[in-house]
């Protein structure tokens, strides 16, 4: 079986692990945080990235931060995971599901700015696998509403740019996942990037179950107290061990995933006029993260028999998101419904490859191969 995705290690995961065991610090806040968030720091250009214990906390934190209630609205987009509307949902405030664009995948602006009323307090992006969404759209639509915060979950996306510039800094705040699914990964993990100084000290309080224990371990008070809401959302030093490793080695993984988004559109490019295939489009002023490489068949039809014949030859593929717009829990967190048929077209087509960073040339072609077959047998 060629799996869907094999987490991959870059070589001192394990004597980092070691190293932060023998050295006794294993909580939060401990020296490879420090690292991890200087690497992070530095890379993107950013004052502060909080770890966190997930993408999913990095975005209920966000959430908290904007102490956001009952009255506020945020806007979404339906095609994502469920945390990236869950988070704000439990914070109280009402959820507002946006379209996506059909090229990049990503929120529609066009939808966003029929959605914008009074309420509205932010709009979250999503970069879908790792591909900058219309930024310069949701800019456009934004400058005529300067209290609305944009919030980039990029989940997808860590090391990917718009215009140069990396994803995760173009909003007040942006989240990171290092889940095991993920380009860069330590088990479980997350991150918040902070992008105004302004924010730090509030983010490491709610951080850190509410208290000012950063300033005390910073020797700036005696003791620390309790200051403010939050939770206990900081990352163990031993998996920000992990991370660190896989940090150092971005450049080798991201090297690896680009050869495996290249190989595949270079074997299916010339299949797709005659099987009626769309394949991942990067914009002009933007450059991927090689988070995954999926394929829209021309019909939901088609989609579900490769999916089934690609299972039976031995080759995971997968579809993605369900709409959160007319799901279940979407529905009872919504403040009003509005049709999103980009989403619901777009979910029922989409196919996921394998993908990861050592799937080798040879289960690269076999997949190709048994991929085309199944596809030109059900359209
Ligand atoms: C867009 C998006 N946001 C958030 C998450 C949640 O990440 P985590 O598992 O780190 O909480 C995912 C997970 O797949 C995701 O795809």
């Amino acid at each position: 079986m060629i799996r869907f995705n094999q987490p991959g290690l870059v070589g001192p995961e394990i004597d980092y692990l070691a190293k932060a065991v023998s050295d006794g610090h294993t909580s939060s806040s401990g020296p490879f945080s420090d690292r991890a968030s200087a690497i992070l720091c530095e890379a993107l250009g950013v004052p502060d990235v909080a770890l966190t214990t997930s993408c999913t906390d990095a975005l209920e934190l966000t959430a908290m931060l904007l102490d956001l209630g009952p009255d506020d609205t945020v806007i979404v987009p339906s095609f994502t995971f469920t945390s990236t509307a869950l988070a704000f949902a439990r914070q109280g405030a009402r959820i507002r599901f946006a379209d996506i664009e059909p090229r990049t995948l990503g929120i529609d602006p066009n939808h966003v700015a029929e959605l914008i009323d009074d309420s509205v307090r932010a709009v979250v992006v999503v970069h879908y696998a790792g591909v900058p969404c219309d930024l310069d759209g949701i800019q456009a639509v934004l400058a005529r509403h300067p209290n609305i915060e944009v919030i980039e979950d990029n989940a997808h996306g860590l090391f990917a740019t718009h215009r140069g510039q990396p994803l995760g800094t173009f909003g007040r705040f942006a989240t990171l996942s290092f889940h095991e699914t993920k380009n860069f990964i330590c088990g479980e993990g997350g991150a918040l990037i902070v992008n105004d100084e302004a924010d730090i000290s509030r983010v490491h309080t709610l951080i850190d179950k509410g208290t000012n224990r950063r300033e005390f371990l910073l020797g700036n008070v005696d003791k620390y107290s309790w200051r403010d809401t939050g939770s206990s959302f900081g990352l163990s030093d031993l998996l920000a061990a992990y991370l660190v490793a896989q940090l150092e080695g971005a450049e080798e993984i991201l090297r690896k995933r680009a050869a495996v988004t290249d190989r595949y559109m270079r074997a299916l490019t010339p299949f797709s006029e005659r099987l009626g295939l769309q394949l991942p489009h990067v914009p002009e002023h933007g450059t991927s993260a090689h988070h995954m490489l999926y394929v829209l068949l021309p019909t939901n039809e088609a989609r579900n028999a490769v999916l089934r014949t690609m299972k039976a030859r031995g080759v995971q593929a997968t579809f993605h998101y369900v709409p959160l717009h007319s799901s279940e829990a979407g529905r009872r967190f919504s403040d009003s419904h509005h049709a999103c048929p980009v989403t619901d077209d777009v979910s029922g087509r989409l196919l996921r490859l394998p993908y990861y960073n050592d799937l080798t040339p040879s289960d690269q072609d076999y997949v190709v191969e048994v991929f085309i077959d199944a596809a030109s047998t059900a359209v």
